[in-house]
């Protein structure tokens, strides 16, 4: 064993495709002789995995370097790479705004990572910010290490749709399917790790069809297939892309979880196609009901953007109606922020205030309606997949098949099992529950 091992430290914003990444670039760097830890200060290499969604996400990647400076200042010998959709997007702005940076690698270019870490070792500043034509995965190592019960997989990158409002299409570039062999194989890989549960990523997962034409339903089918996995699940999809076969998949795949993130942004028909959504309301509530006579019980999330350009009280208002008509089980809402190079960008018209009025209005709406899913589950029985230590002695923390984060007093043993727990009770966030006999 070499004792000259070095420390990486990789903080990551954003989405879980990000959170992936950083598992991958952490192994691409592990043949090198790094291993991560987790604090900056006792890293000789950090990597920002940066996101560019919302201004404020931006923002936070200057203000981490301007620490980062300091640290640098003391330990001269500290590389600093900035790596994610903000590298992508701004990458020579950063490497000139932030000459504390060694090196820029956009999310299509982690395989290179170890070349330009000679690089910079040599005294250039590297900037890689191309979408090469090879799949970056083929050419990171994984490694076989122990893991916990879940995992994320990507199996799709990048997206096609551009939505008026938002920076992925440019950071992450045109949809890509990675082929499904390669799946089935990292998949079957991860469950030979101790993975019980996948979560299958992509920034529009359901437009997924590789080259032999496997579609995302049949895709779960293959790997429902794999003795020792026990769930699978998807994020994020887009309405447009919700095929036959896949809902299909919701009513007949056991190991499928009944639980789907399905954003439509607006409840506004105007708004939608000023969003350039490409379906109304209606059609979005019509799919919504075609998922739920395959899987009645499926929660559904959402996202929802408020004080979107030219946005009125009326049309907020049909937001609010929406929610109303499908109950979600969860969602999340963002007040729009205008990013640049995206065709809303200069359009910015709703007031601050206003925007912040519409956001709480509807947060306070859709935490209601997670509260009402949540006491739903109350006296029930539901499977809860032990994934880590809860917070008391004794305590384990898991998930239901909502994706509820559930605790109960369990025995360290069950870890990474399934187990069947009656919910006693519900809290703001999550569940307790208490293990059925
Ligand atoms: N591919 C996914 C998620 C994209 S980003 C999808 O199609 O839904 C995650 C969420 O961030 C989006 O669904 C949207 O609600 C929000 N978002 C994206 N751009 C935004 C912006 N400019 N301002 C506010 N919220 C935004
Ligand atoms: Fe962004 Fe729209 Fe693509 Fe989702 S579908 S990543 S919101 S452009
Ligand atoms: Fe952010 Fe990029 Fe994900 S912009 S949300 S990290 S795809």
């Amino acid at each position: 064993m070499s004792g000259a091992s070095k420390k990486l430290f990789i903080k990551t914003y954003g989405c879980q495709m990000n959170v992936y990444d950083s598992e991958r670039m952490a192994s691409a760097l592990a043949p090198q002789g790094y291993e991560t830890v987790d604090s900056p200060d006792a890293a000789d290499l950090v990597l920002l995995n940066t996101c560019h969604i919302r201004e404020k996400a931006a923002e936070k990647v200057y203000s981490e370097l301007g620490r980062l400076r300091v640290l640098k200042a003391e330990k001269p010998d500290l590389r600093i790479g900035v790596a994610g959709c903000v590298a992508q997007a701004e990458g020579v702005e950063i490497a000139a705004r932030a000459p504390v940076v060694d090196l820029v690698v956009g999310p299509q270019a982690y395989h290179r990572l170890p070349d330009m870490l000679d690089r910079v070792s040599g005294g250039e500043r590297p900037v890689e910010t191309d979408f090469p034509s090879e799949d970056k995965f083929d050419h990171l190592p994984r490694e076989k290490r122990r893991r916990g019960p879940s995992a994320f997989l990507t199996v799709q990158e990048g997206c096609d749709k551009f939505c008026a409002f938002c920076v992925v299409p440019y950071t992450r570039g045109a949809e890509f399917s990675r082929p499904s062999e390669r799946i089935e194989a990292e998949a079957r890989d991860l469950v030979d790790a101790g993975v019980a549960e996948i979560t299958l990523l992509g920034q529009n997962v359901n437009a997924y069809r590789d080259e032999t034409g496997t579609s995302l339903g049949a895709l779960i089918g293959r790997l429902a297939r794999i003795e020792g996995l026990e769930r699978i699940r998807y994020t994020t999809s887009h309405p447009n892309d919700m095929e036959d076969d896949l809902i299909e998949a919701h009513g007949q795949e056991a190991k499928l979880m009944p639980y789907l993130h399905l954003p439509v942004q607006a409840g506004s028909d105007r708004i939608l196609k000023a969003m350039n959504r490409k379906h109304t309301a209606a059609e979005y509530i019509d799919l919504l009901g075609r998922i739920r006579a395959a899987r009645p019980d499926i929660a559904l999330s959402g996202d929802f953007i408020v004080g979107f350009p030219g946005e009125t009280d009326a049309d907020f208002e049909d937001t609010l109606r929406l929610v109303e008509t499908v109950g979600y089980a969860q969602a999340y809402s963002f007040a729009y922020s205008p990013r640049p190079g995206t065709p809303a960008a200069d359009r910015d018209d709703v007031p601050q205030q206003v925007k912040t009025e519409r956001l709480h209005r509807l947060q306070a709406l859709l935490s209601a309606q997670q509260t009402a899913f949540n006491q739903n589950l109350v006296g029930r029985s539901l499977p809860v997949l032990l994934e880590k230590r809860g917070r008391m002695p004794g305590q384990l923390a898991g998930k239901s098949p909502y994706l509820n984060a559930v605790h109960l007093q369990a025995d360290e043993a069950l870890m990474g099992r399934v187990v069947t727990a009656k919910i006693v009770e519900v809290t703001a966030n999550s569940l307790a529950g208490v293990i059925a006999a």
